[in-house]
């Protein structure tokens, strides 16, 4: 799992400390192993107490958080971030669980305490469209987690991809740059509604780093855009370099960061400006709420937020409070899927019965050295070609009696798909083949079951070809 480094690694050894500053040292030292906060201070300000106007009555600090501490695990902050740890919105409560707040309006006590909320003096809230106290704590939680300045949860993740792009690509004069691989219906959507209004499209193969150079010299592009790791051949882009590439020339980054989850890759860390998630899947996790999230910096999210306030893509309180929920186990399902998954394809990379596997854990996976560097863990999804055709692919999933038969992925239920049925069937052998789906591709997202019972299960399947 990412850490959040600490400004206490390199202040002192763990010699010259008392034996408490000692076991914090430690502790920050086996949690630095990767470089998180761009703005570790961001981070904390927007996860610890002893921030806010201590004199703002619309402000709650938690008497009893603990000390500001940034040697916090991801782990931690799932639970804590944005609650105990947290401004708490303005929520006046002793309850553990974060209240659902769900009055759609918000009054004031007066017209002078009306006019300290509109200069920025009192913080509050206003209509729930604008925002939401329960919806506050879920958007710092996410926050926490992406080392972002700022996050807004939205009604599904096309929402928050919609709006992302509708605020940061100006129409008329905008130019987007993505890849042939990514989320279909955003790729649906950027190339065919956003052209419509004027903006310059441009699809680009992954990998394919020296068109982006070319298309960037052009010198107009505003946006690259694209999913990391992909669905479902789970390919990788090298974030960090596309990012200085983009950066240089003036064009922001934007990375839909889904099927890493944010325990397993953190875009903002290493050069991104926004990352998007369908918090559908692993971040709600549980296969009941549909929601988005963007987090980047305040600059960019509020321009995000301005335009989601218009396309009316308030997610319902209900619906946050079932993903904080949900969030507070993300650490330890993503590391049971991340485990259970490279297990996986470890065994079925050597199955007489499969032909390949997709998982950018694999040494054998042209994208694994890219997966090292950016990310902990690979997450829950991976694609594999049985040695069969359509219909025998279709005996081995109709035999599979653990997974249900269905789309989406990062829940606790293990879900299990033939692309070429599920998302293709109908279409030409010609468009298949140019989205690289053979008829005997499974995808397969892998839940919280025990591993043993998975593993017999598929092999069972596999029998039945
Ligand atoms: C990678 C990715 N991004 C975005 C979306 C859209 O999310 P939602 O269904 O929550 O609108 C999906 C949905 O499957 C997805 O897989």
């Amino acid at each position: 799992m990412a850490r959040s480094s600490s400004p206490l690694v390199n202040k002192a050894s763990p010699t010259e400390a008392s034996p408490t500053e000692q076991r914090r040292l430690l502790r920050a030292r086996r949690s630095s192993k990767r470089v998180t906060a761009l703005r570790p201070e961001a981070v904390l300000d927007a996860t610890l107490p002893g921030t806010e106007q201590q004199d703002d009555p619309g402000v709650i600090a938690a008497a009893t958080a603990p000390k500001r501490d940034a040697t916090l695990s991801d782990e931690t902050l799932a639970v804590h971030a944005g609650e105990k740890m947290g401004k708490n919105g303005a929520m006046d409560t002793d309850s553990i669980a974060t209240p659902i707040v769900s009055g759609t309006t918000h009054w004031f006590k007066s017209s002078h305490d009306l006019i300290a909320f509109k200069e920025g003096r009192r913080h509050s809230f206003e209509y729930g469209r604008y925002g939401n106290p329960t919806v506050k704590v879920l958007e710092d939680k996410i926050s926490a987690l992406e080392r972002a300045e700022s996050t807004l949860v939205t009604s599904s993740g096309m929402n928050a991809i919609v709006a992302t792009l509708l605020a940061l690509v100006p129409p008329g004069a905008g130019h987007v740059v993505t890849t042939t691989e990514c989320y279909s219906e955003a790729r649906a959507f950027i190339g065919d509604k956003l052209s419509k209004m004027g903006i310059k499209v441009t699809f680009i193969e992954l990998n394919d780093m020296e068109t982006l150079k070319d298309v960037l010299d052009q010198g107009d592009v505003t946006l690259f855009y694209t999913d990391c790791p992909t669905n479902p051949h789970l390919k990788c882009i090298d974030i960090k370099l596309v990012a200085e590439l983009c950066h240089r020339k003036g064009a922001l980054v934007c990375i839909d960061s889904t099927l890493a989850s944010p325990m397993n890759q953190k875009p903002l860390t290493i050069g991104a400006d926004i990352v998007v998630h369908s918090a559908t899947k692993y971040i709600a996790g549980h296969h009941d709420v549909i929601a988005g999230c963007i987090s980047g910096s305040d600059a960019l999210i509020s321009r995000i937020r301005a335009w989601n306030h218009d396309l009316g893509g308030a997610i319902s309180p209900d619906a946050a409070y079932m993903i904080i929920r949900g969030l507070k186990t993300m650490a330890l399902r993503v590391e049971t899927q991340n485990h259970t998954t490279l297990r996986m394809a470890r065994l079925l990379e050597n199955h007489p019965k499969i032909e390949r596997v997709y998982y950018p854990r694999l040494i054998s996976s042209p994208w694994h050295h890219i997966a090292k560097s950016q990310m902990t863990g690979c997450g829950g999804v991976i694609s594999f070609e049985v040695a069969s055709d359509l219909h025998g692919v279709m005996r081995f999933i109709d035999a599979l009696e653990i997974p249900f038969i269905a789309t989406s992925l990062g829940g606790c239920e293990s879900l299990v798909l033939q692309p070429a049925v599920m998302s293709f069937w109908g279409k030409s052998d010609e468009e298949k083949a140019k989205n690289g789906i053979k008829d005997n591709l499974v995808r397969f997202s892998f839940g919280i079951e025990k591993f043993e019972d998975l593993r017999d299960d598929i092999l069972q399947a596999l029998e039945k070809i």
